[in-house]
């Protein structure tokens, strides 16, 4: 008798036979997004229709190694299996907490007909807002421990479409702190992920990443260099060029295109975390999403230093001023940066020097600690290891088991460098592995993560949710420095639709000292860093630019007698829903929240150097009840570059049949507290 699967296995055999092209379809529940696999020639490819509308033609699949031919020619297919999944699962923290995992798959295996003969397949999911697909090699003898020189993944795009990218061949590639550029596809030379396009006719958003990113090269984009659309993978390579070194059985990470009718119907995205493997922390209770502030501005603005000296920002004293701080307004955490012996001399070229034990004598790290927990907050606990790899690596069981011991359970990460100690991009195998490692050791000792200078998002968080964010672009800290010229007004709306598709990032908002004259004790003059944002707006960042960690970036003396303070102080920062109102990319965004756990929603509206207008209808609200909004909105005569600093708060009474009308100055901003009205007495 032959069993269903194999009688396709023949067709496809008998087809290849006659030479016809062998294709097979799979689509999206829904049936809208569709992906067809085929062999011409030999040669594996898919291509993506979205309502029978091409997206991307047909784009290649294989591979090219060192010392073995490419497993790229004389393919031949010789299965198939399908298979589907409806299931939700639950968050412990996030964006949203209910995660709908729906999508058929589709699985493809293929061989080389001619030697060394050897097989693998292509796993493609579709969800209704996507595709994800992977390779699998599995264990054979004619492949088994290989170098991949290249993955030959082709993104063939069907349309010019409008690209938001920052590129990933340039000096400071590790750090993907760069503006965002802005152009036809046909034009992008070698980009990172997420990438975030425009169909030209405004139709379609389709955003390039990958998901579960483990043991693998980060993967970019090589651009078509005006010959046509078709971006490649590129991945990023060890010190000696080659790019993944493995042995089979391997899965590679997934590829995955997101695609959105609408920019606001692009976040937030689940179907990257959907391709992660569940939490393996059974008892996730202890990782709580917080507030903090932290000594750490000052060091930006030179106020402070990292160093040890006069202006040494960690000392025991200073840091109980900011537990005292942080308990006295509910913020439940206090980043100290600096405490540490290393930060001497050139603490980039120093970096094997760093110790993340022993601290500097002017501050008692157990005292500190103590303080904390009898206050109630946490500390969160500094480790820069400026690419000193094997350093950190090193260091980095007895730093944990001391930070566990001492009842720290937080570490903000570093890795400010271009290339490591030990020679390694930071988006090759090699610190993706060592990211991992510093995840995985984290989870056995109980600490939650903020990672600077990181490996781009690719969903870890499901797997780990004690990764619970980082920064990977370019966020506040520009602001500060002057050189480069800080962060256009424009900025933060890109990055809602470009780097926070990926996952939470740390951007560390709330810079109420715009003009960054309180801290240094002077008048600033016109040519010196500012932020290019009203305050008004620094506080719908903390509802726009989400972060489970999120911080209350400014130095606490500029948060005393300022009403705005309350917002921040108010703000949620673990979301059950999640609604983007508007938007339009690099120009403004406006999104709604609810808290988890609590009926108060919160909305943050953002725009670039244009003022406008908004209609929000509370709609989102249960109808029939009464709420009572808190509004923050910019100022009379507000605008980012000549008036920042105005804020007008208002409250009125709301109910889910109200609209908002809501006004945001040049580089403005408005945020809005909405909670349920206290009963009439
Ligand atoms: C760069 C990080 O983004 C910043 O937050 C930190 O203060 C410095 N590195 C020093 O580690
Ligand atoms: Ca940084």
């Amino acid at each position: 008798m032959v069993t269903p699967r194999l009688s396709l296995a023949l067709a496809v055999v008998l087809a290849a036979a006659t030479s016809a092209p062998a294709q097979v379809r799979v689509a999206s529940p829904d049936g809208r997004n569709q992906v067809t696999v085929e062999i011409r020639e030999g040669r594996l490819s898919y291509s993506v229709r979205r309502d029978g509308r091409p997206l991307l033609l047909p784009s290649l699949l294989g591979f090219e190694f060192r010392g073995a031919p490419p497993l790229r020619d004389s393919l031949r297919l010789v299965d198939t299996t399908r298979g589907a999944v409806d299931e939700t699962w639950t968050q412990p923290w996030g964006e949203v907490a209910r995660v709908r995992d729906h999508h058929n798959e589709l699985k493809v295996s293929v061989v080389e007909a001619t030697a060394p003969g050897r097989r693998f397949a292509v796993v493609f999911r579709l969800f209704n807002d996507g595709v994800g697909f992977r390779y699998e090699l599995p264990e054979q003898p004619n492949l088994r421990d290989f170098e991949i020189t290249e993955e030959l993944t082709q993104f063939a795009m069907a349309d010019d479409a409008r690209a938001w990218w920052i590129p990933s061949n340039r000096p400071r590639l590790d750090r993907s702190e760069m503006l965002y550029a802005s152009s036809p596809v046909s034009v992008m030379d070698s980009v990172q992920t997420p990438v975030t396009m425009e169909t030209r006719d405004g139709s379609t958003f389709i955003v390039i990443h990958e998901a579960n990113l483990v043991d693998y090269a980060r993967m970019n984009l090589a651009g078509p260099r005006m010959e046509n659309r078709t971006l490649r993978a590129a991945l990023a390579p060890h010190a000696d060029g080659i790019k993944v070194r493995g042995r089979t059985p391997f899965v590679t990470p997934w590829r995955t295109i997101q695609l959105a009718d609408r920019a606001t119907d692009l976040a937030p995205s689940v179907l990257g975390l959907s391709l992660n493997p569940p939490s393996v922390i059974k008892d996730p209770s202890w990782i709580k999403p917080m507030k903090y502030v932290g000594i750490w501005w000052g060091m930006h603005i030179g106020t402070m230093a990292w160093s040890s000296g006069p202006k040494h920002g960690a000392t025991t004293e200073n840091t109980k001023r900011y537990i005292d701080f942080a308990a006295a307004n509910g913020i439940g955490g206090v980043l100290v940066e600096g405490w540490n012996v290393g930060w001497d001399g050139d603490w980039i070229q120093n970096r094997n020097a760093f110790s993340f034990t022993q601290h500097y004598p002017d501050y008692d790290l157990r005292a500190v600690a103590a303080y904390a927990r009898q206050k109630g907050v946490k500390l969160i606990v500094h480790n820069e290891t400026s690419g000193g790899i094997d350093n950190y690596e090193r260091q980095m069981d007895s730093a944990f088991a001391l930070y566990r011991s001492l009842g720290l359970d937080a570490i903000k990460s570093g890795y400010v460098t271009d290339l490591t100690s030990e020679g390694h991009s930071h988006h090759s195998q090699y610190m993706v592995r060592h990211y991992r490692r510093v995840i995985e050791t984290a989870a056995k000792y109980g600490i939650m993560l903020d990672v600077h200078e990181p490996i781009h998002d690719t969903g870890e968080r499901r797997t780990y949710p004690n990764m619970m964010t980082r920064e990977g672009a370019r966020g506040q800290e520009y602001n500060a420095w002057g050189g480069e010229g800080g962060n256009p007004p424009e900025h933060e709306t890109i990055l809602f639709f470009t780097r926070l598709l990926a996952g939470p990032m740390d951007f560390t908002p709330g810079i109420f000292d715009i003009l960054i004259e309180r801290g240094t004790g002077r008048p600033r003059r016109p040519d010196e860093p500012r932020i290019r944002t009203t305050l008004a707006k620094q506080l719908a960042l903390y509802v726009a630019l989400y972060s489970p960690l999120q911080m209350a970036a400014d130095l606490p003396e500029n948060y005393e007698r300022q009403p705005a303070f309350q917002f921040i102080r108010d703000v949620a920062v673990d979301w059950d829903t999640t609604r983007v109102l508007h938007g339009k990319i690099g120009d403004y965004v406006v999104v709604a929240r609810r808290e988890r756990n609590g009926p108060s929603w919160f909305v943050g509206a953002i725009t670039d150097e244009e003022a406008r207008t908004f209609d929000v209808p509370l709609s989102f609200l249960p109808p029939g009840r009464s709420f009572a909004a808190e509004i923050y909105a910019d100022g009379p005569g507000a605008h980012w570059l000549t008036n920042p600093l105005p804020v007008t708060i208002s409250r009125r009474r709301v109910t889910a049949a109200t609209r908002l009308r809501i006004r945001l100055a040049p580089g403005g901003g408005t945020a809005i507290r909405i909670r349920p009205a206290p009963a009439p007495r």
